[in-house]
């Protein structure tokens, strides 16, 4: 087995098919908890279960021992294999068809490697060569453009690298081939050169326009758009498909935006180059746009690694293609908004300006565009709204039509809670516009509200008498880690002084209390005596005062016992204090917006009998808050 190297592809096969639950439950004895397994630590000794698998993340985690890691990971570390003994034995367990590489094929691979890394190189020399241009006299009438049209700043100039295809037929061919010498065939597959269509040879694929680099996340430069400067069509052109570059999967900017969408844990998405360059010049940055696509899976995906709150804002151009650029553009992630994954709004700006225009139409346009982030509506709001005002519902058959387009849009709502707030959202609108021109009538919301229930029905999705509508928090895995939170924060606070104030300060800031009785009897005692940092002293007496309770209570005793007498592995966790620290505040703080959480539901539910939308709206809100922070929590803990 020794000489054989592996295929890719089987490895992505056997990461693909292999189960951690599967593999795990061959050498430790599982229950289930909640949506985790717990068992047994199999990599040190313990008697009560704090090894933990997470069939969703395909992760384990010890709390005693603190191992981790993957499926693989796992049984290299269990049979201390090596990596491409444990994928080989895998393959033939689930029967995977074992691919090796031959020489051939291993060149094969450094080839394209080789490949990827030439035309990284073409892209930059060109992208130098294309800033020089619009530094010379060639490049004057597209430099004037930039700094007196689009009001760019030579620094920004500079920042974007944007540059000049000059105007002749093969200049950038000339430069690459012919001084720089570099192969033909490589500049036509970086799509910078193209063969002439009548008689021999190459001309550039880019003439006298605008350069704009494309980069990717790293800064490296993988493509170009660009603009014509004397509006010969098609205004934008963009480079074609390569090894590097696919605008589907590509945004730009994102190198820029990064930090940005991190710290502000949400995303601007524009349709133009020019609206996300002028963004960031006015330091708006956490902005990307498409590459005049539609916003694909791929694109989310590739956000979601920046976002924890999945939070995505539309700013499309409402003005040419009219509204339905915006729904175009979201068809392929609508799913992920049904379903509650992906948060997304829509910024409209007034007047059917794009961001770019906006921003230079005035003053304080800065602060405006903030405020127009801060009220843009949630996509379905403004989908609802936008179905309801695009007929005249005086007419009973436009009425007839917005409705069934209504129940459609309901129906395809996945998440249980959203579709009962729109449900009732959709017949207050609808009872509204009826009042309007038929005099108020306040059985009408209910007569609506029950017909769209109705028909919701009929289509066989919606089943009013579930009985449990929310997925209940699980019980024992909830006390079971609350415990060891409580435990791992008492441990830190009595063996590490160093630790005592930050401990002091999560738990007064996050508000948080100790929930057993026991701890909460140790946590009362360490506050009355008030540990001094550095006296034994008063480590002594708090332990006295400990032991002469002890012999009241035996449970209590058995529980703090292992608090003050260290064993080897409680040993082991106060090597890294912060992290646990880190992990058991999330933990206890999760622990609480779950109490909340099932606290709105319920007065969610509440509301929705007594048919209050303003409460409804104000505990949906809460909900969507909560979910947020629940999400930013999971990365926190164990
Ligand atoms: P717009 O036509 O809205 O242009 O195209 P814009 O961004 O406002 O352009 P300026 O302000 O006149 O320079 C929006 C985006 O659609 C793609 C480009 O990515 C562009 O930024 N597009 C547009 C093309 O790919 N090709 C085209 O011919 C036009
Ligand atoms: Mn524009």
């Amino acid at each position: 087995m020794k000489n054989i190297n592996l295929h890719p592809d089987t490895v992505t096969e056997v990461k693909e098919r292999v189960d951690l639950v599967e593999v795990v439950s061959d050498y430790v004895v599982m229950q289930k908890k909640g949506r985790d397994f717990v068992g047994l630590c199999p990599f040190h000794d313990e008697k009560s279960p704090s090894f933990t698998v997470s069939p969703s993340k395909q992760l384990y985690y010890c709390f005693g021992c603190g191992a981790g890691g993957g499926a693989i990971k796992f049984l290299m570390e269990i049979g201390k294999q090596s990596f491409r003994d444990v994928i080989f034995n895998l393959a033939q367990r689930y029967q995977i068809p074992i691919k090796t590489l031959a020489l051939e094929d291993q060149e094969e691979i450094q080839k394209k490697i080789s490949l990827r890394d030439q035309l990284y190189e073409i892209f930059a020399i060109a992208t130098n060569f294309y800033q020089h241009s619009l530094r010379q006299k060639k490049g004057e009438e597209a430099l004037k453009y930039l700094e007196n049209e689009r009001h760019l700043s030579r620094d920004n100039i500079e920042k974007f690298k944007l540059g000049y295809a000059p105007d002749g037929w093969e200049t950038l061919y000339h430069y690459l081939v012919e001084i720089k010498h570099y192969p033909i065939i490589l500049v036509e597959q970086a799509g910078l050169i193209k063969k002439r269509s009548k008689g021999e040879g190459y001309i550039d694929y880019f003439r006298h326009r605008l350069m704009i680099p494309i980069q990717d996340v790293n800064g490296r430069i993988i493509a170009f758009g660009a603009r014509s400067l004397d509006g010969s069509e098609p205004k934008y052109l963009n480079s074609p498909d390569t090894d590097l570059f696919s605008k589907s999967k590509t945004l730009f900017a994102l190198n820029f935006a990064q930090k940005s969408i991190v710290k502000q844990n949400k995303v601007i998405v524009v349709e133009g180059y020019f609206d996300a360059i002028t963004l960031h010049t006015y330091e708006i940055n956490n902005v990307v746009a498409v590459l005049g696509t539609a916003l694909t899976e791929h694109h989310i995906k590739l956000l979601s690694r920046y976002t924890e709150s999945k939070e995505i804002i539309i700013n499309f151009d409402a003005d040419k293609a009219g509204l339905k650029a915006t729904q175009r553009a979201i068809k392929e992630v609508e799913n992920l908004v049904y379903s509650g994954q992906l948060t997304l709004k829509i910024l409209s700006i007034p007047n059917g300006k794009d961001a770019d225009e906006f921003l230079k139409s005035g003053e304080d346009t800065k602060n405006k565009y903030q405020e127009l982030i801060d009220k843009s509506p949630l996509w379905l709001d403004w989908e609802i709204e936008r179905i309801i005002n695009s007929k005249n519902l005086q007419n009973s058959a436009d009425y007839q039509l917005v409705f069934q387009t209504l129940v459609k849009l309901l129906n395809k709502i996945s998440n249980n809670a959203t579709r009962d707030y729109y449900l009732s959202y959709c017949a207050e609108i609808l009872s509204n516009k009826k009042s309007q021109y038929s005099g108020l009538n306040s059985q009408d919301f209910k007569n609506i509200l029950q017909s769209l229930q109705f028909a919701l029905k009929q289509n066989n999705y919606y089943t009013s008498n579930r009985k449990k509508p929310y997925k209940t928090f699980n019980k024992s895995l909830q006390n079971n880690q609350v415990e060891l939170s409580e435990f791992l924060l008492l441990l830190i606070y009595l063996h590490c002084p160093d630790y005592r104030e930050v401990i002091i300060n999560q738990l007064e800031e996050k508000d948080l209390v100790f929930s057993l009785a026991s701890h909460r009897f140790l946590w009362q005692q360490i506050n009355q005596i008030s540990l001094n940092l550095s006296n034994d002293n008063d480590y002594n007496s708090l332990l006295n005062t400990v032991q002469e309770n002890m012999v009241n209570n035996l449970d209590m005793a058995k529980q703090l016992a292992h608090l003050f007498n260290l064993s080897e592995n409680n040993q082991q966790l106060l090597f890294q204090p912060e992290h646990y620290i880190q992990a058991a505040i999330a933990c206890l703080e999760t622990v609480k917006l779950e109490k909340y959480k099932q606290y709105c539901q319920q007065k969610f539910s509440e509301s929705n009998q007594e048919k209050d939308l303003t409460k409804m709206n104000y505990y949906h809100q809460e909900m969507i808050a909560i979910e947020a922070q629940l999400n930013q929590l999971k990365s926190f803990r164990i």
